[in-house]
C-alpha cells in the first residue's frame, strides 16, 4: 500500500530559517526549513518537555526549543543542552521524524521510511493556500470541480485549476495549483468565491 502523503504548505511559504506548524493523519509536526534548504518533519512535541518544537528558533542546521533551548540537529538527534554545555546528549534524546519532501513547489509529509513518491500535478503551478471551515464537500460543490485523488480538480474561466485539500477535524487547507497558462489574478478571485460560498453553506 502506498504512503498517505499529505501536502502541508506550498514551497515559498517556508522560506530558509522558519518552522511551521502542520498536520499529518491527526497528528501535529513541526516542519522546518534549515539555513540551507534542507526540510524537515518532525513531531511537534520537544522530547525534554513535551513544547511545540514548530515555536522554536531556526539556526542554521538546527532547531533550537524556545523552552529550554536544546539545540537539534536535522536527523532529530539532540547535539546541545544550554543547562549542560560540556554534556553530550544521548543518543535516545531524539525528535519523531517523519518523510518531508517538495514536488512541484508542494511540501509534501508522508511516513517515515515511504519509498514511493507523492504526486505530481504535470502542468499546474502553485497559486496560494487558504485555510477555511469549509469541509471538502461543500467545497466541491461550491466548486463545480471533479473529485480528484488529492482534493479537486477541473477549469475555471480563469484557465485550470487543482485543489489539493489536506482536512483537520475543524478545517481545511486548500493548497490551490493553477495551470500554467491560467489567469493567476483571475484564479485567486474565483477561489476566493468558492470560500466564501462553501462556508455560507456550512453556516447556513
Ligand atoms: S521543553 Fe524543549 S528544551 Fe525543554
Amino acid at each position: 500500500m502506498g504512503t498517505e502523503w499529505v501536502a502541508v504548505g506550498l514551497s515559498r511559504d517556508l522560506p530558509a530559517g522558519v518552522a511551521m506548524p502542520a498536520l499529518w493523519q491527526g497528528r501535529e509536526l513541526a516542519v522546518w526549513r534549515s539555513a540551507s534548504g534542507k526540510l524537515s518533519a518532525w513531531n511537534d512535541r520537544c522530547p525534554h518537555r513535551g513544547m511545540r518544537l514548530s515555536h522554536g528558533f531556526v539556526r542554521g542546521e538546527t532547531l533550537a526549543c524556545i523552552y529550554h533551548g536544546w539545540v537539534y540537529g536535522t536527523s532529530g538527534s539532540c547535539i546541545h543542552i544550554p543547562a549542560h554545555p560540556d554534556l553530550v546528549p544521548p543518543a535516545t534524546i531524539k525528535a519523531e521524524t517523519f518523510l518531508c519532501v517538495e514536488a512541484g513547489g508542494v511540501i509534501w509529509v508522508g511516513a517515515a521510511g515511504a519509498t514511493d513518491t507523492p504526486p505530481e500535478f504535470a502542468g499546474y503551478v502553485p497559486l496560494r493556500s487558504v485555510a477555511t471551515q469549509a469541509d471538502a464537500a461543500a467545497l466541491a460543490q461550491a466548486s463545480g470541480l471533479e473529485q480528484a485523488a488529492q482534493g479537486l480538480l477541473g477549469s475555471t474561466a480563469a484557465g485550470g485549476v487543482c485543489l489539493i485539500l489536506s482536512t483537520s477535524q475543524t478545517k481545511t487547507t486548500i493548497h490551490a495549483l493553477a495551470a500554467k497558462e491560467a489567469d493567476r489574478v483571475a484564479l485567486s478571485r474565483w477561489l476566493d468565491g468558492v470560500v466564501r460560498r462553501a462556508e455560507e453553506r456550512v453556516l447556513a
